[in-house]
Order: C-alpha cells, then sequence, then structure tokens
C-alpha cells in the first residue's frame, strides 16, 4: 500500500506545531499501524532527520499509552481497539491519514504525538486505592461473598486502561468516564466501601483542578472507549458522589 500521512509535528510544548505531509510506500496490511509508523520513524532516520515521538509501551492493547487520533477519532476507525491494535487492512491503497495527538488542556503537548497525561495519575492519586492493614491480619479477600453482578460491573470498570480516548472524543475534555470508572471498580465492592466518601469527593475535586470539562452526556467518551466502558458509571460516580456530599 502507498498512503500520504499528515502528521502533527511539535517540537515541544512551546512551539506552535504543524501538519506535516509524509508519504510512505510498500505498507503491507497485515502490519499494525505502530509497525507502519515505525516504517516511516527508520526512513526518517536514514535521511538523517527527526523521527515521529509517539508514545508506546505494550502493544497489545493493555497499557493505554498509544494515544492517537487518527482521521479525526481517537485511536482510529475501528470501535473497542487502541491504536496499537489497529492493523493497516483499515485502510486503502492510496489513503490519506491524518495523524494527531490528544486535543485537551489538562493533556498538553510534550513533543509531536505525545501527551502529558499525569493529571490521570494525580487524579488516582487523590483517591483510586484501596488502603489494606498488612500487619499479618489480612482478611483473604475471597471470604466475603460478593454477587455476581457487582463483581462483574467492578471488573468491567476496572478493564480502564487510562488512555484518555474519552477525553481526547468529548467536545468538552471531561474526563468523566475515566474517573466514574476508578470510583466504580471499588465502589461496588465491599474491599472499597470504607474510603468511598473520601475518594470520590477527592479525586471529583482533582479531576476539576487539572482543567477537564464537564460532562453534557453526549456518548461520545462511550462510543470511542477501546475498553467499552460503560456510561453508567458516570451515573454511579454521580450517585456517589451526591450521597458523599450530603455526609461530608
Ligand atoms: S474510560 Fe475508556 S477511553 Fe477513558 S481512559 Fe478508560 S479505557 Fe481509556
Ligand atoms: S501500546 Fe499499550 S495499549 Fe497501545
Amino acid at each position: 500500500m502507498n498512503l500520504t500521512l499528515k502528521i502533527w509535528r511539535q517540537k515541544d510544548a512551546n512551539d506552535k506545531g504543524k501538519i506535516v505531509d509524509y508519504p510512505v510506500s510498500g505498507i503491507s496490511p497485515d502490519m499494525s499501524f505502530l509497525e507502519m509508523l515505525d516504517v516511516l520513524n527508520q526512513e526518517l532516520i536514514e535521511k538523517g532527520e527527526e523521527p515521529v515521538a509517539f508514545d508506546h509501551d505494550c502493544r497489545e492493547g493493555i497499557c493505554g499509552t498509544c494515544s492517537l487520533y487518527i482521521n479525526g477519532r481517537a485511536h482510529g476507525p475501528q470501535t473497542k481497539i487502541t491504536a496499537c491494535q489497529l492493523h493497516m487492512r483499515s485502510f486503502k491503497d492510496g489513503d490519506t491519514i491524518y495523524i494527531e495527538p490528544w486535543r485537551a488542556k489538562a493533556f498538553p503537548v510534550i513533543k509531536d504525538l505525545i501527551v502529558d497525561r499525569s493529571s490521570f495519575d494525580r487524579i488516582q492519586q487523590a483517591g483510586g486505592f484501596i488502603s489494606v492493614n498488612t500487619s499479618g491480619n489480612t482478611q483473604d479477600a475471597n471470604a466475603i461473598p460478593i454477587e455476581k453482578e457487582n463483581a462483574d460491573k467492578a471488573f468491567d470498570a476496572a478493564t480502564c486502561i487510562g488512555c484518555g480516548a474519552c477525553v481526547a472524543s468529548c467536545k468538552n475534555s471531561s474526563a468523566m468516564l475515566f474517573v466514574s470508572a476508578k470510583v466504580s471498580q471499588f465502589a461496588l465492592l465491599p474491599q472499597g466501601r470504607v474510603e468511598a466518601t473520601d475518594r470520590v469527593l477527592n479525586m471529583v475535586k482533582q479531576m476539576d483542578e487539572e482543567g477537564f470539562g464537564n460532562c453534557t452526556n453526549t456518548g461520545a467518551c462511550e462510543v470511542e472507549c477501546p475498553k467499552g466502558i460503560s456510561l453508567e458509571n458516570i451515573a454511579r460516580m454521580n450517585r456517589e458522589y451526591l450521597a458523599a456530599s450530603f455526609k461530608g
């Protein structure tokens, strides 16, 4: 396949940035999208040019780092997959492909296609954990019976990989789907109830301080989430927040 790539290049956080055209040829439909970018970067290095900076780690849909906006969609044209799981057979010979970083005030561009998502880490640190006494008297987790429905919902919420596609695809750059997944994964389990009040208040406070927008129920986040995290989690977080506000 021969393609024209239109890629966002930006030297650093202060650079204005611009789209630069790169033709690539000899791309196999069986290559992953990131392998196609590797081919381009190899060519750029051989020509003595600066390779395109992009984030990646696991390349199997687990780590959430491959934050690419491809042809106007977070993680590209397929649903429920990350950019690293996207293959070139999803495109046609002769296609023009736009590749941009996530766009959100709370995710500033570091270089080219790499954004700073440490705002997500700070939200997690504000409450996305449980405190466990490890003095030797720790209760076996399986000793507490949990309803199957709640266990399944908690597990589904826990599959959020913190990629940020929900923020990137939201017109308000809202992080509600991410935060609600993190709140829900604990709120649905007895182990998470102990700190539930502080957790939701602190995580929402941190989310607001980071500059994410609010949710206006458009639902783009759910459509573009590679893990299929449900909007139900946002409703649960809102209920948790309301109850916690009365208590707190
Ligand atoms: S909710 Fe989905 S889109 Fe948002 S960070 Fe988690 S996995 Fe990514
Ligand atoms: S590189 Fe880890 S999810 Fe894509």
